[in-house]
């Protein structure tokens, strides 16, 4: 049987919802953070939104992965791999393949901050793999990272673009933890997607069959069920924009009319203008030069830097000094 260890608590998560909830919707602008939207339905629409042919970047990475795995699984011999925010951990087959073929994998250490997809997944990977030693933690990898303290000769894997949900700031501070976790010669693979066309990226967060605006809509609900708050979601519009100053793609939720809203856990009541709007995520997009000066601001080396076919995405494996 795969162990699953759970540093973040279903208390702990209530107890940081409420906070975080508290703090963003009486702020102005009003906000949210996106690590409320992965419940088990969150997560269940995030796997729908990476088969949507407007969402290209997990088709993308899924290239890369599978023309360079073997490289990868040679340039690092790594022992252990971990993954942040893992979700499904399907893409992650790659490496694990490929690491299996070079016979020095050992150990398989996925983190996500969804109990529910994660232990899908570490069932899935256990059953597929059964030589591996796999240990899913449930944590937040922007205050947890005890899951990267696990084995040795570590590659720790971000893939996805979710580094880009954090903001610039939040960045540097999860690189840095990141490094300090890590002996030199240890490894990270980081996926990340790049700067294009306004129009292909407004698209990848705002499809024509409303998967994404379903998606953005459910951290409504989430607040609706773990808060008694009284959202009614289908009045809130879904919003993407490209925010061309800070080169990151920005997801609201837009208040259809004036609304006033409660939540009950938290004896708060919140007011709506018609129009107002929550920020409920970024989505940044980097640049080559970027990638590279925020790694090595963090003590990383940039190693590789790999494209899918179009160039659209780009996967860098960077080494720890
Ligand atoms: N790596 C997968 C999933 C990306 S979606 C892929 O590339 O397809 C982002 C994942 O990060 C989700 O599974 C979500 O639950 C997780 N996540 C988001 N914020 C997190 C946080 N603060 N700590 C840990 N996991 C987080
Ligand atoms: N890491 C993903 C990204 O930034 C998460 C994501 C994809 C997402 N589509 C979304 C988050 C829509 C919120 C809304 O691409």
């Amino acid at each position: 049987m795969p162990e699953l260890i759970i540093r973040f608590t279903e208390a702990d998560a209530a107890r940081e919802l409420r906070a975080d909830v508290r703090a963003g919707l009486t702020d102005s602008p009003k906000w949210l953070s996106p690590k409320w939207f992965y419940d088990a339905v969150g997560s269940d629409l995030f796997e729908q939104i990476t088969a949507l042919p407007e969402y290209y970047q997990t088709r993308a990475e899924q290239q890369i992965l599978s023309q360079r795995a073997l490289e990868i699984a040679e340039v690092t011999g790594a022992a252990t791999l971990v993954e942040l925010g893992s979700g499904s951990s399907e893409k992650t087959r790659l490496l694990l393949d490929a690491l299996r073929k070079h016979q020095t994998l050992q150990r398989f250490v996925p983190l996500d901050v969804s109990g529910a997809a994660l232990r899908a997944a570490v069932e899935a990977i256990a059953l597929d793999y059964p030589e591996l030693r796999v240990s899913g933690v449930v944590d937040d990898f922007t205050s947890g990272l005890s899951a990267l303290h696990a084995g040795t000769g570590r590659l720790v894997a971000f893939l996805g673009g979710t580094i880009g949900n954090l903001l610039p700031a939040e960045r540097a501070e999860f690189f840095a933890a990141v490094r300090a976790a890590l002996q030199p010669g240890e490894w990270l693979l980081l996926g990340t997607d790049l700067v294009k066309d306004r129009q292909r990226l407004v698209r990848a967060y705002d499809d024509a069959q409303g998967v994404t605006a379903e998606f953005n809509r459910n951290v409504l609900r989430v607040l609706n069920r773990e808060l008694g708050a009284d959202f009614v979601p289908e009045q809130f519009q879904h919003v993407a924009l490209w925010n061309a100053e800070q080169e990151w793609i920005e997801m609201r939720l837009r208040a259809a009319r004036p609304m006033r809203v409660q939540l009950a856990e938290l004896a708060l009541t919140v007011e709506f203008a018609a129009g107002e709007e929550i920020r409920t995520e970024i989505s940044a997009k980097f640049r080559r030069e970027r990638v590279r000066d925020e790694l090595s601001a963090a003590g990383f080396e940039l190693h590789r830097w790999w494209l899918d076919d179009a160039g659209d995405f780009a996967l860098s494996l960077a080494a720890a000094r």
